[in-house]
Protein backbone atom coordinates (compact mmCIF):
# COMPACT_ATOMS: atom_id res chain seq x y z
CA UNK A 1 0.00 0.00 0.00
CA UNK A 2 1.32 3.03 -1.32
CA UNK A 3 1.99 6.05 1.74
CA UNK A 4 -0.75 7.71 0.09
CA UNK A 5 -3.22 5.51 0.87
CA UNK A 6 -2.45 4.74 3.92
CA UNK A 7 -3.05 8.53 4.82
CA UNK A 8 -6.55 8.96 3.09
CA UNK A 9 -8.47 11.83 2.04
CA UNK A 10 -8.56 15.12 4.03
CA UNK A 11 -11.62 17.38 4.05
CA UNK A 12 -11.30 21.02 4.42
CA UNK A 13 -13.66 23.46 4.80
CA UNK A 14 -13.34 27.37 3.99
CA UNK A 15 -9.83 25.80 1.50
CA UNK A 16 -10.64 28.75 -1.17
CA UNK A 17 -8.71 31.29 1.20
CA UNK A 18 -7.21 32.35 4.71
CA UNK A 19 -6.15 29.20 6.95
CA UNK A 20 -7.91 26.19 4.88
CA UNK A 21 -6.08 27.43 2.15
CA UNK A 22 -3.03 26.41 4.27
CA UNK A 23 -4.51 23.95 5.52
CA UNK A 24 -5.19 22.10 2.37
CA UNK A 25 -1.27 22.92 1.03
CA UNK A 26 0.37 21.36 4.63
CA UNK A 27 -2.15 18.45 4.06
CA UNK A 28 -1.20 17.65 0.45
CA UNK A 29 2.32 18.03 1.64
CA UNK A 30 2.30 15.22 4.01
CA UNK A 31 0.66 13.05 1.60
CA UNK A 32 -3.24 13.32 1.60
CA UNK A 33 -5.13 13.22 -1.17
CA UNK A 34 -8.24 15.93 -0.73
CA UNK A 35 -11.30 17.41 -1.09
CA UNK A 36 -11.69 21.33 -0.68
CA UNK A 37 -15.17 22.86 0.52
CA UNK A 38 -16.05 26.58 -0.28
CA UNK A 39 -18.49 28.36 -2.13
CA UNK A 40 -15.91 30.25 -4.32
CA UNK A 41 -15.30 27.31 -6.98
CA UNK A 42 -12.72 29.25 -9.14
CA UNK A 43 -10.69 30.24 -6.05
CA UNK A 44 -10.91 26.46 -5.08
CA UNK A 45 -9.95 25.58 -8.79
CA UNK A 46 -6.83 27.08 -8.38
CA UNK A 47 -5.77 25.91 -5.51
CA UNK A 48 -6.23 22.23 -6.44
CA UNK A 49 -4.47 22.85 -9.53
CA UNK A 50 -1.38 24.08 -7.51
CA UNK A 51 -1.60 21.19 -5.06
CA UNK A 52 -1.93 18.55 -7.55
CA UNK A 53 1.15 20.47 -9.66
CA UNK A 54 3.19 20.60 -6.49
CA UNK A 55 2.42 17.54 -4.66
CA UNK A 56 1.20 15.00 -7.24
CA UNK A 57 -1.99 14.10 -5.29
CA UNK A 58 -4.93 13.76 -5.68
CA UNK A 59 -7.68 17.00 -5.36
CA UNK A 60 -11.28 17.24 -6.05
CA UNK A 61 -13.38 20.31 -5.23
CA UNK A 62 -17.36 20.85 -4.43
CA UNK A 63 -18.36 23.89 -4.22
CA UNK A 64 -20.94 24.22 -1.67
CA UNK A 65 -22.33 27.18 0.54
CA UNK A 66 -22.30 25.30 3.84
CA UNK A 67 -25.14 28.24 5.09
CA UNK A 68 -27.59 26.97 2.65
CA UNK A 69 -29.04 23.44 3.41
CA UNK A 70 -28.97 21.65 0.44
CA UNK A 71 -25.05 22.24 0.07
CA UNK A 72 -24.80 21.11 3.36
CA UNK A 73 -26.25 17.80 2.12
CA UNK A 74 -24.13 17.33 -0.62
CA UNK A 75 -21.47 17.52 1.32
CA UNK A 76 -22.38 16.42 4.60
CA UNK A 77 -23.11 13.05 1.93
CA UNK A 78 -19.68 13.52 0.24
CA UNK A 79 -18.35 13.03 3.92
CA UNK A 80 -20.67 10.41 5.32
CA UNK A 81 -20.19 8.47 1.69
CA UNK A 82 -16.35 8.26 1.15
CA UNK A 83 -14.46 5.47 2.83
CA UNK A 84 -11.52 7.29 2.34
CA UNK A 85 -11.80 10.45 4.19
CA UNK A 86 -9.62 10.26 6.99
CA UNK A 87 -9.48 13.47 8.43
CA UNK A 88 -11.97 16.47 8.60
CA UNK A 89 -10.96 19.96 9.15
CA UNK A 90 -14.09 22.03 9.85
CA UNK A 91 -12.65 25.60 9.04
CA UNK A 92 -15.14 27.27 7.71
CA UNK A 93 -16.23 29.75 9.63
CA UNK A 94 -18.03 33.56 9.37
CA UNK A 95 -17.38 36.83 11.53
CA UNK A 96 -19.21 39.85 11.78
CA UNK A 97 -18.06 41.61 14.35
CA UNK A 98 -20.46 44.78 15.65
CA UNK A 99 -22.88 44.81 18.77
CA UNK A 100 -25.88 42.64 18.34
CA UNK A 101 -28.16 45.57 17.55
CA UNK A 102 -26.11 46.80 14.77
CA UNK A 103 -25.90 42.90 13.50
CA UNK A 104 -28.85 41.84 10.63
CA UNK A 105 -30.96 38.92 11.30
CA UNK A 106 -28.56 37.96 7.99
CA UNK A 107 -25.32 37.95 9.76
CA UNK A 108 -26.10 36.33 12.67
CA UNK A 109 -27.98 33.92 10.81
CA UNK A 110 -25.06 33.59 8.78
CA UNK A 111 -22.35 33.19 11.62
CA UNK A 112 -25.49 30.13 13.30
CA UNK A 113 -25.28 28.45 10.09
CA UNK A 114 -21.62 28.11 9.22
CA UNK A 115 -20.13 27.89 12.56
CA UNK A 116 -22.29 25.58 14.44
CA UNK A 117 -25.13 24.29 12.11
CA UNK A 118 -22.67 23.03 9.11
CA UNK A 119 -19.66 22.17 11.56
CA UNK A 120 -22.27 20.14 13.78
CA UNK A 121 -23.44 18.27 10.80
CA UNK A 122 -20.52 17.66 9.39
CA UNK A 123 -18.73 16.18 12.74
CA UNK A 124 -21.53 14.15 12.78
CA UNK A 125 -20.96 12.48 9.58
CA UNK A 126 -17.19 12.08 9.92
CA UNK A 127 -17.24 10.62 13.38
CA UNK A 128 -19.90 8.46 12.65
CA UNK A 129 -17.73 7.04 9.59
CA UNK A 130 -14.71 7.45 11.44
CA UNK A 131 -16.45 5.57 15.33
CA UNK A 132 -17.38 2.79 12.81
CA UNK A 133 -13.99 2.17 11.17
CA UNK A 134 -11.62 2.80 14.68
CA UNK A 135 -9.74 5.44 12.95
CA UNK A 136 -10.12 9.21 12.02
CA UNK A 137 -9.37 12.58 13.24
CA UNK A 138 -11.63 15.36 13.44
CA UNK A 139 -10.23 18.86 13.68
CA UNK A 140 -12.69 21.81 14.41
CA UNK A 141 -11.61 25.37 14.11
CA UNK A 142 -12.93 27.63 17.17
CA UNK A 143 -11.21 30.95 18.53
CA UNK A 144 -9.86 32.20 21.56
CA UNK A 145 -13.31 34.69 21.25
CA UNK A 146 -14.77 31.20 22.24
CA UNK A 147 -13.28 31.20 26.23
CA UNK A 148 -13.40 35.25 26.08
CA UNK A 149 -16.50 37.47 24.87
CA UNK A 150 -16.08 41.27 23.64
CA UNK A 151 -18.96 43.69 23.25
CA UNK A 152 -18.54 43.21 19.20
CA UNK A 153 -18.54 39.52 19.69
CA UNK A 154 -21.42 38.31 21.37
CA UNK A 155 -22.67 36.52 18.48
CA UNK A 156 -19.16 35.03 17.17
CA UNK A 157 -17.64 34.32 20.59
CA UNK A 158 -21.12 32.43 21.16
CA UNK A 159 -21.16 30.19 18.00
CA UNK A 160 -17.22 29.41 18.89
CA UNK A 161 -18.26 28.87 22.50
CA UNK A 162 -20.14 25.76 20.79
CA UNK A 163 -17.42 24.71 19.06
CA UNK A 164 -15.25 24.55 22.28
CA UNK A 165 -18.35 23.07 24.22
CA UNK A 166 -19.52 20.42 21.15
CA UNK A 167 -15.91 19.33 20.18
CA UNK A 168 -14.92 19.07 24.03
CA UNK A 169 -17.98 16.51 24.25
CA UNK A 170 -16.44 14.30 21.01
CA UNK A 171 -13.51 14.45 22.78
CA UNK A 172 -15.38 12.50 25.93
CA UNK A 173 -17.02 10.40 23.33
CA UNK A 174 -14.15 9.26 21.31
CA UNK A 175 -11.73 8.58 24.41
CA UNK A 176 -10.03 4.86 24.09
CA UNK A 177 -11.12 4.52 20.41
CA UNK A 178 -8.76 5.36 17.96
CA UNK A 179 -10.70 8.40 16.64
CA UNK A 180 -8.90 11.84 17.65
CA UNK A 181 -10.75 14.83 17.59
CA UNK A 182 -8.84 18.00 17.96
CA UNK A 183 -9.85 21.76 18.86
CA UNK A 184 -8.13 24.93 17.95
CA UNK A 185 -8.65 27.91 19.11
CA UNK A 186 -6.67 30.69 17.27
CA UNK A 187 -6.14 34.36 18.21
CA UNK A 188 -5.83 37.24 15.57
CA UNK A 189 -4.54 36.42 12.57
CA UNK A 190 -3.83 37.82 9.37
CA UNK A 191 -6.83 36.40 6.65
CA UNK A 192 -9.29 37.82 4.99
CA UNK A 193 -12.17 37.11 8.02
CA UNK A 194 -11.26 40.65 9.55
CA UNK A 195 -12.01 43.03 6.65
CA UNK A 196 -15.21 40.43 6.07
CA UNK A 197 -16.21 41.01 9.68
CA UNK A 198 -15.91 44.69 9.19
CA UNK A 199 -13.13 45.41 11.49
CA UNK A 200 -9.96 45.49 9.47
CA UNK A 201 -6.90 43.83 10.55
CA UNK A 202 -4.85 47.07 10.68
CA UNK A 203 -7.13 48.27 13.61
CA UNK A 204 -5.36 45.61 15.58
CA UNK A 205 -2.68 46.42 18.19
CA UNK A 206 0.62 45.93 16.74
CA UNK A 207 2.52 42.31 17.65
CA UNK A 208 -1.17 40.74 17.93
CA UNK A 209 -1.61 39.29 14.92
CA UNK A 210 -0.22 36.31 14.22
CA UNK A 211 0.50 34.82 10.37
CA UNK A 212 -1.79 32.77 8.59
CA UNK A 213 0.91 30.10 7.89
CA UNK A 214 2.26 30.24 11.10
CA UNK A 215 -1.37 29.76 12.98
CA UNK A 216 -1.56 26.62 10.77
CA UNK A 217 2.03 25.02 11.39
CA UNK A 218 1.41 25.11 15.11
CA UNK A 219 -1.95 23.34 14.96
CA UNK A 220 -0.84 20.69 13.10
CA UNK A 221 2.38 20.49 15.57
CA UNK A 222 -0.17 20.21 18.51
CA UNK A 223 -2.10 17.68 16.41
CA UNK A 224 1.52 15.71 16.08
CA UNK A 225 1.69 16.18 19.57
CA UNK A 226 -1.66 14.74 20.56
CA UNK A 227 -2.68 18.18 21.79
CA UNK A 228 -6.57 17.73 22.64
CA UNK A 229 -7.13 21.94 22.34
CA UNK A 230 -4.08 24.13 20.55
CA UNK A 231 -3.88 27.55 21.05
CA UNK A 232 -1.05 28.36 18.64
CA UNK A 233 -0.37 31.51 19.95
CA UNK A 234 -0.35 30.88 23.63
CA UNK A 235 3.44 30.43 25.12
CA UNK A 236 2.55 29.11 28.40
CA UNK A 237 0.83 25.63 28.27
CA UNK A 238 0.21 25.49 31.90
CA UNK A 239 -2.62 28.28 31.10
CA UNK A 240 -4.51 26.34 29.39
CA UNK A 241 -4.48 23.36 31.70
CA UNK A 242 -5.59 25.55 34.48
CA UNK A 243 -8.47 26.51 32.55
CA UNK A 244 -9.78 23.44 32.00
CA UNK A 245 -8.83 22.46 34.95
CA UNK A 246 -10.89 25.43 36.90
CA UNK A 247 -13.82 24.64 34.68
CA UNK A 248 -13.57 20.75 36.01
CA UNK A 249 -13.70 21.93 39.14
CA UNK A 250 -16.36 24.38 38.96
CA UNK A 251 -18.23 21.33 37.56
CA UNK A 252 -17.75 19.44 40.17
CA UNK A 253 -18.65 22.14 43.24
CA UNK A 254 -21.69 22.62 41.31
CA UNK A 255 -22.54 18.90 42.20
CA UNK A 256 -23.50 19.30 45.64
CA UNK A 257 -27.52 18.96 45.54
CA UNK A 258 -27.83 22.06 47.97
CA UNK A 259 -28.40 25.84 48.05
CA UNK A 260 -24.71 27.68 48.42
CA UNK A 261 -24.82 28.91 51.81
CA UNK A 262 -24.50 32.65 51.02
CA UNK A 263 -27.79 32.42 49.26
CA UNK A 264 -29.41 30.16 52.53
CA UNK A 265 -28.43 33.56 54.44
CA UNK A 266 -30.31 35.66 52.04
CA UNK A 267 -33.04 33.97 51.80
N1 LIG B 1 -8.43 34.93 11.24
C1 LIG B 1 -8.54 34.95 12.55
O1 LIG B 1 -8.09 35.89 13.24
C2 LIG B 1 -9.23 33.81 13.25
C3 LIG B 1 -9.10 33.73 14.66
C4 LIG B 1 -9.76 32.71 15.31
C5 LIG B 1 -10.47 31.76 14.63
N2 LIG B 1 -10.57 31.85 13.25
C6 LIG B 1 -11.38 30.84 12.58
O2 LIG B 1 -10.57 30.23 11.59
C7 LIG B 1 -11.42 29.72 10.55
C8 LIG B 1 -10.89 30.16 9.19
O3 LIG B 1 -11.01 31.57 9.13
P1 LIG B 1 -10.07 32.48 8.23
O4 LIG B 1 -9.49 33.48 9.15
O5 LIG B 1 -9.20 31.65 7.40
O6 LIG B 1 -11.19 33.23 7.38
P2 LIG B 1 -11.28 33.60 5.82
O7 LIG B 1 -9.93 33.98 5.32
O8 LIG B 1 -12.40 34.58 5.74
O9 LIG B 1 -11.70 32.22 5.15
C9 LIG B 1 -12.95 31.65 5.44
C10 LIG B 1 -13.16 30.46 4.53
O10 LIG B 1 -14.46 29.95 4.81
C11 LIG B 1 -15.19 29.84 3.60
N3 LIG B 1 -16.60 30.09 3.82
C12 LIG B 1 -17.17 31.19 4.38
N4 LIG B 1 -18.51 31.08 4.34
C13 LIG B 1 -18.78 29.90 3.74
C14 LIG B 1 -19.98 29.24 3.38
N5 LIG B 1 -21.19 29.77 3.63
N6 LIG B 1 -19.89 28.04 2.78
C15 LIG B 1 -18.69 27.50 2.49
N7 LIG B 1 -17.52 28.07 2.80
C16 LIG B 1 -17.57 29.27 3.41
C17 LIG B 1 -14.57 30.91 2.68
O11 LIG B 1 -14.70 30.53 1.32
P3 LIG B 1 -15.77 31.11 0.27
O12 LIG B 1 -15.90 32.59 0.56
O13 LIG B 1 -15.15 30.79 -1.04
O14 LIG B 1 -17.01 30.35 0.54
C18 LIG B 1 -13.10 30.83 3.08
O15 LIG B 1 -12.47 29.81 2.36
C19 LIG B 1 -12.83 30.23 10.86
O16 LIG B 1 -13.57 29.21 11.50
C20 LIG B 1 -12.57 31.38 11.83
O17 LIG B 1 -13.68 31.62 12.65
C21 LIG B 1 -9.95 32.84 12.57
Amino acid sequence: MSEQATLGTAVVTGASAGLGKIYADRLARRGHDLLLVARRADLLEEVAAALRARYGVKVQTLAADLAAPADLERVTHAVAADPSIALLVNNAGVSTLAPVAQTTGAQLQNMLDVNINALTHLSHAALTAFKAKGQGTLVNIGSVLGVHTLPISSIYSGTKAFVAAFTRGLQEEVAGTGVKVQLVLPAATATDLWELSGVPVSALAEGTVMQADDCVDAALAGLDLGEAITMPSVNDAALLARFTGASLELFGASQSGKPAARYLAAA
